[in-house]
Parts: structure tokens; C-alpha cells; sequence
């Protein structure tokens, strides 16, 4: 495979996955990255099926006119509602993010697990078709209505997202539950004070790996690699750049684009 220097293209609906850019970056720090955060429309979670697939349209559209080699969508919502269309639509590959409900419920003792994760998510018909197989294991689903919202307006160790996280993880852990599973690209940013409520026993697991896994696999399969050494990331937001900056530790600079 020979290599190839074009952009690795990633879109969220906001500044949540970049708990996805995170973890490519970090396996693999020679590619180029260009992030596109669609926070104006955020959160995709309450949006109807042909909604998310425009909006997931016009982003992959921002993304190609970058000359991105491959794309990363760093959002369940946008994932499990769009990507067949996307998939349908560009001759380019393009990479999901699903709820990460195999290792899950292989690793759980008690057969019950939990998924938090957006009402777009839990009602699609591609995670339907997911927990269909695991007719073994209750999984129990929990609508993190507002937690997106809260994290958008930087609002993570606010009040309100501790009332928030209790009142939905608390019927999970009555339940017994020993893993839950973060449905959501902008959950990973709660870890902290979803451990200080959940018993330590309960395991919590997310999808970023995996996603950066299977990205490696494709470079190396399909597309092939960089051959320069260490990219500087490109971010683009279109409003409120403080909100990206801050989650990325004000060690990058966001461009606000008018998109
Ligand atoms: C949302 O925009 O509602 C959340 C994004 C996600 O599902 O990862």
C-alpha cells in the first residue's frame, strides 16, 4: 500500500467526539486530522432520521472539500441513523461509531447491563438489531435526556449534571448491572462523576479504541498511511469555539467557520 497524506476527516455533532479524536491521535499521531464540530445543531439525538442524515451529509460534504482520504463518524446518533445512506452515497471509506454492547455482554457475570446513550441511538434500528442478538443478556436502556446539551454549554461539573447522572444511573445500579456501556461520544467526558456514583465494581466501557483500531485496519487495508511525522490537528467549529478549545485543554486552536 503505498502512503497517503490526505486528512483523516472526523464530524461530530458538537465537541463530544472528541473523545473519538482523541484516541486516533493518540494511535495514530503521524495522520493529519481535521475534526469539524456541527455544535449549532447540536444535539442530533432528539433530531428525526432524515434530519440527522442531511446533517450528516453536509458534514461529510465539508469534510471532502478538505480533501479527506477517509471519514470517521465520531457520533453514535449520526452513525446509527446515517451511515448506510453515507455509506450509499460517497465512494470513500467511512468509519462508525457504535455502543460498544459485544465486549459488554461478554464480560458480564450478572447478565445485566446497562447503556446510556440519546433517544436517536436507542430507537434506531441499527442498535435494535444489535441487542436482538443478545436475547441472553438484559440490557437496560436510559435516555440521557439533557447530559449533550449540559456538555455543549460546558456545563460538565455542573449541579444539575450530578442531578442529572444520578437520577439515571441509579436504577441501573438497583438493577445490577456490572457494566455499562457509554452510547454516546460526548459521555466519555462524564467518566469522572459517573465513578463517583457508580459501585466499583461496575465497569464502564466506551467506544474510542475500537473506533481508532478499526481506522488503523482501513489506513493499512485500504487507504494507506502518512509518511510525515506528527500532524498538527485542524479544528473547526461553527459557534461558541471556546466550549471546543476548553475540552481540548486549550492546547489546539478552533477556527469558527460559518457552516
Ligand atoms: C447528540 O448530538 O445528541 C449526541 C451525539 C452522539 O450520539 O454521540
Amino acid at each position: 500500500m503505498n502512503s497517503n497524506n490526505q486528512p483523516i476527516g472526523i464530524f461530530d455533532s458538537g465537541i463530544g467526539g472528541t473523545s473519538i479524536w482523541k484516541a486516533i491521535h493518540q494511535l495514530l499521531p503521524n495522520e493529519k486530522t481535521i475534526y469539524l464540530a456541527d455544535s449549532k445543531n447540536a444535539p442530533y439525538g432528539q433530531k428525526s432520521k432524515q434530519e440527522i442524515i442531511t446533517l450528516s451529509m453536509k458534514n461529510t460534504d465539508f469534510l471532502l472539500e478538505m480533501k479527506c482520504k477517509l471519514i470517521v463518524i465520531a457520533c453514535n446518533t449520526a452513525t446509527t441513523n446515517a451511515i448506510q445512506e453515507l455509506r450509499a452515497t460517497y465512494d470513500i471509506p467511512i468509519i462508525g461509531i457504535e455502543p460498544a454492547i459485544k465486549p459488554a455482554v461478554t464480560h458480564s457475570k450478572t447478565q445485566i447491563i446497562g447503556i446510556l446513550a440519546t433517544q436517536g441511538t436507542l430507537n434506531s434500528e441499527l442498535f435494535n438489531k444489535t441487542t436482538e442478538k443478545y436475547q441472553d443478556t438484559k440490557i437496560i436502556e436510559q435516555v440521557g435526556h439533557g447530559l449533550v446539551q449540559l456538555i455543549e454549554n460546558g456545563d460538565i461539573n455542573s449541579p444539575e449534571m450530578t442531578k442529572l447522572l444520578h437520577s439515571y444511573l441509579t436504577p441501573m445500579i438497583e438493577a445490577n448491572i456490572d457494566y455499562l456501556v457509554l452510547g454516546c461520544s460526548h459521555y466519555p467526558y462524564l467518566i469522572p462523576q459517573i465513578k463517583k456514583i457508580l459501585p466499583e465494581h461496575i465497569q464502564i466501557i466506551d467506544s474510542g479504541e475500537a473506533v481508532a483500531k478499526q481506522t488503523q485496519n482501513i489506513l493499512r487495508d485500504k487507504v494507506g498511511f502518512s509518511s510525515t511525522q506528527n500532524s498538527e490537528p485542524v479544528f473547526y467549529t461553527n459557534i461558541n469555539p471556546k466550549v471546543l478549545t476548553e475540552i481540548l485543554e486549550n492546547k489546539y486552536t478552533v477556527e469558527e467557520i460559518d457552516f
